[in-house]
């Protein structure tokens, strides 16, 4: 029996609910709005499953105002969203579009009206088409790009918005856009990928400089990061993990705070790795205030001599699994919170997201009751406390998602969402785990038992 004490978390703790723009918007093209690569990848055929793109997701374009509501409701503190680049400079440099400002602006006045705290987060994925039709992150003035929208955006809301995020896991764009190919520009070109990843981690430093010298408050840059276990403890598989977790977890944080690359990638990569010049990291221009950490699952990884750093994931049997096929594993939460902290220092941390999505959802009238989800939520919630408890600096917790929306190449057919959102009405149903949320974080003194 595990209990959870609601009071380990202390009453500053920050508790939220994130989303970002191209996965709830909708409307991408409304009032000035230019196309994003999402936007253009999502209508070839063949690339989202079932066909879907994000034309219509959420409908939160149109429905911010409602959603704020629903959240106060479900009393969330804080809300991470992500701003759409295209909406604000429609060409990706140059012309800022009000239309795009007015529409962040509302949101945040919204937000802090109804007493929840905005975390802003500059990019999620969606750049503008016409900046990937000129190569995009591949392209040696994207990160004075990046900073030039970061200024822009720091001056409409800096202001009003004290918690300020760059990048979103930069490891899965450069992953998922240029190894694997699944995301835009869909690439599989190692070369790329390699001058990718290099300009991503300058575009971060040029816009936390951009968004210091606009003094916003705080400054983070949100890092998936999965623990990489060796299947077996054969040399070669505790190997394979060693090369798979420096790519995963410290191929940004190693520059970030070192401004070092892992040698071990590099000598993975060779001539492709020339490119990270390690003379062109300033730590301090980069520096952060506070590390945001996404965290879904384990990978437990075999030695591959054909993978792509000697490692491939291997599928143990008999474990839970969430619809993404993803391990359900608390106790990797715990483990890579200290691992940041024995790595990188003592630094404030948050969890920028966490959550899980699952199929077979029982609906009984309107309410769909998602037990896996609740299960899975306090099971991570039982790990955070625990890193708590071991004098983790932890700031705040943000489920993903606030609502089921557009799950990039799965479409619609993964819902993460603690709110169903029904695709024919677009109407909002908190589904049990939301209920269960909301107590959660109401209830600041409950001690609870969990079995
Ligand atoms: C993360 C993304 C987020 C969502 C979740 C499930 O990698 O940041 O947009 O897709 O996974």
């Amino acid at each position: 029996m595990l209990h959870l004490i609601r009071q380990d978390f202390g009453s500053d703790f920050v508790w939220g609910a994130a989303t970002s723009a191209y996965q709830i918007e909708g409307s991408p093209r409304a009032h000035g709005a230019g196309p994003s690569n999402w936007h253009e990848f999502a209508h070839v055929e063949g690339r989202i499953e079932g066909g879907h793109h994000g034309d219509v997701a959420c409908d939160h374009y149109r429905r911010s105002s409602e959603d704020v509501h629903l959240m106060s409701d479900l009393g969330i503190q804080a809300y991470r969203f992500s701003v759409s680049w295209s909406r604000i400079m429609p060409a990706g440099t140059g012309r800022v579009n009000p239309s795009g400002i007015d529409f962040y602006q509302r949101l945040v006045d919204d937000l802090l009206a109804a007493g929840i705290q905005p975390y802003l987060t500059l990019f999620h994925w969606d750049l503008p088409a016409s900046l990937e039709h000129r190569g995009g992150w591949l392209h040696p003035q994207s990160p004075r790009w990046f900073a030039d929208y970061a200024e822009v955006v720091a001056r409409a809301l800096g202001d009003r918005v004290s918690h300020w995020c760059t990048l979103n896991e930069p490891w899965v764009i450069a992953n998922h856009g240029y190894v694997e190919g699944i995301h835009p520009p869909g690439k599989q070109d190692v070369h790329a990928f390699c001058r990718a990843v290099h300009h991503l981690l300058l575009a971060h430093q040029e816009a936390t400089a951009a968004l210091r010298a606009a003094n916003v408050p705080q400054v983070s840059v949100a890092v998936n990061l999965t623990p990489q276990h060796p299947q077996t403890d054969s040399n070669a598989d505790v190997q394979a993990a060693t090369y798979r977790h420096a790519y995963v977890n410290r191929l940004f944080l190693d520059p970030l705070f070192r401004g070092q690359y892992p040698t071990e990638l590099r000598r993975c990569f060779g001539r492709a790795s020339d490119v990270w010049r390690e003379d062109q990291l300033d730590c301090e221009r980069g520096g952060i205030d506070c590390l945001g950490i996404n965290y879904y699952l384990r990978n437990v990884v075999a030695f591959d001599p054909h993978g792509l750093v000697k490692a491939r994931e291997v599928q143990l049997p008999g474990v839970a699994r969430t619809s993404m096929g993803w391990e359900v594993y608390p106790e990797g939460l715990q483990e890579i919170l200290l691992w940041v902290r024995a790595t990188y220092g003592d630094l404030p941390l948050l969890i920028t997201e966490n959550g899980a999505a699952f199929e077979d959802e029982q609906l009984e009238q309107d309410l769909v009751i998602d037990q896996d989800r609740i299960r899975y939520l306090q099971q991570h919630l039982i790990a955070v406390a625990a890193a708590i408890r071991a004098g983790i600096n932890l700031r705040g917790y943000f489920v993903w998602s606030l609502m089921d929306n557009f799950e990039w190449s799965c479409g619609y057919s993964k819902r993460f969402g603690i709110v169903r959102v029904d695709p024919s009405t677009q109407q909002r149903h908190p589904k049990a785990s939301a209920h269960f949320y909301r107590d959660w974080i109401q209830d600041a003194d409950a001690s609870r038992v969990l079995r």
